[in-house]
């Protein structure tokens, strides 16, 4: 411990001004005009995982961004953790709500504020610079395979086929993965459940065209009107979703599961202040821990349809549109979801429109093991670095590929994230404390060496 603190305060400065680089790629892997930045994105890791000693360095191409693999071997009979990121990052928008630009990474009262500082680069980079404090110090105790994709805000497709095709080169015995959320550094936490997801698209036309609202207003259906109620007919009065079968595969908790979940420090004034809410929603009978963790949801992430420009136009619109997702929990699975979301979509919609739904990505909910080696390795890192043990909790976000590496690979993951659920993910003025950024790095290498002290 003394020797990891040493070497992380020798290079502090390096290893922030190493992140900040890394930060300032525009890796947007939702809209192509990012391309080119996206694969000088994939360069940068990988030349940092070569200078920080790992062999074997590629950046495989796939058919979409490349996927960055690199690997330490140091004795075969050794355990291996997979270690699992993400370089890429989310669209900035809306822009003209950031305080300081997306990607020229800024502190302010200790936070690092870019797109992608917590969700993935800063956590990719804590692996990177541990991995690189374990080969400098020679103190590496197992073997470590980095795979780090550009796909994961798009649904990881490619990453799905690479794993397939690449089993061999994939197997370890544990998947390490830094990209969720701790309750905070006084409440040191590990995930152990991750959400599925189901997303999909629904377009609702009426007339063939647009029309003068007050000519036509009164005699055809406004598709926008129309979606509206279809929209809002999906949860009831206690917010309960209304598809037939769709809480048909939810495993319910048992009350000492949702006691411990409940256990985990929770203060809802602090959280609707932090929101800028007065009350909080939700499905009736569960808290709110237990709603963004065990619950299954479904949102509406966009709509539109009709004139959303300056002023006013007095149309009534040939179509409207939402982009809506499901949140899933064991044992629902996301093609089913999205079979039983369109059924009852098609048949709520009356005779006066015309009603399309187009399915996007989707992904598997898990839960991690709780009682495995590499679980008390985690609880033990962190328990030596924070000086508490942590707290078990379930997020409420998805990584669709962990349910992949389980399926595929049979390894099972862990869930080591040092972000918070307040980074503002996917928002305006995304921040990760830089404080949460030197804890991952000296809380790594303990992972790795309770992991090889225990598999023994
Ligand atoms: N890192 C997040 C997921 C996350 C965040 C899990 C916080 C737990 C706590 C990941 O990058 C992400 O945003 N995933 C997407 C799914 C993907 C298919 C676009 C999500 O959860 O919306
Ligand atoms: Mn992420
Ligand atoms: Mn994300």
């Amino acid at each position: 411990m003394q020797e990891i603190k040493k070497y992380v305060d020798a290079n502090k400065q390096r290893f922030l001004d190493e992140l900040f680089e890394l930060l300032r790629f525009p890796s947007v892997s939702a809209d192509p005009k990012y391309k080119d930045d996206v694969l000088k994105t994939a360069d940068y890791v990988a030349e940092k995982l070569k200078e920080a000693g790992a062999d074997k360095v590629e950046v495989c191409q796939t058919a979409g961004y490349p996927i960055v693999y690199a690997e330490k071997i140091i004795d075969p009979s050794k355990p291996t953790v997979l270690v699992y990121g993400h370089y890429d990052v989310q669209p900035p928008d809306p822009l003209e709500l950031w305080k300081t630009p997306p990607f020229e990474p800024t502190i302010r009262d200790g936070k690092i504020y870019a797109r992608g500082a917590c969700d993935d680069k800063g956590q990719v980079y804590m692996h990177v610079k541990a991995f690189e404090l374990m080969m400098k110090t020679n103190t590496l105790p197992c073997n470590v395979k980095f795979m780090i994709e550009g796909e994961e805000e798009v649904g990881s497709n490619n990453l799905g086929i690479f794993v397939k095709e690449n089993k061999e080169r994939l197997q370890a015995d544990v998947v390490l993965i830094s990209d969720t959320s701790m309750i905070s550094l006084e409440n040191p936490s590990l995930e152990t459940g991750l959400r599925g997801l189901s997303y999909l698209e629904v377009e609702v036309t009426g007339p063939n065209r647009d029309l003068h609202s007050g000519v036509y207003g009164g005699a055809v259906a406004n598709p926008a009107t129309i979606l509206a109620k279809l929209i809002a007919s999906l949860h009831d009065e206690n917010n309960h979703i209304q598809i037939p079968g769709f809480y048909d595969d939810v495993l319910a908790l048992t009350q000492e599961e949702r006691d411990a979940l409940n256990m985990a420090p929770f203060v809802e004034e602090e959280y609707k202040e932090d929101l800028g809410v007065t009350e909080l929603w939700g499905e009736k009978g569960y808290t709110t821990l237990e709603r963004t963790g065990t619950r299954p949801t479904l949102e509406v992430n966009g709509i539109w349809g009709g004139y959303i420009g300056e002023g006013a136009k007095t149309v009534l619109p040939s179509k409207a549109n939402a982009k809506i997702s499901m949140r899933l929990v064991p044992n629902q699975q996301s093609d089913k979801i999205t079979k039983l979301f369109t059924e009852h979509f098609e048949k709520i919609a009356p005779k006066y429109v015309k009603v399309k739904v187009t399915p996007h990505h989707g992904g598997e909910p898990v839960v991690t093991p709780t009682d495995s080696v590499a679980y008390r390795a985690a609880q033990k890192a962190i328990a030596d670095s924070f000086g508490k043990d942590p707290i078990p909790t379930r997020g409420g976000g998805s990584i669709p590929i962990v349910a992949l590496f389980e399926k595929e690979l049979g390894i099972k993951t862990v869930l080591m994230g040092f972000g918070l659920d307040s980074d503002n993910l996917h928002s305006p003025n995304e921040k990760y404390d830089i404080a949460n950024f030197y804890k991952g790095i000296e809380t790594i290498p303990l992972f790795h060496k309770y992991f090889a002290e225990l598999s023994k």
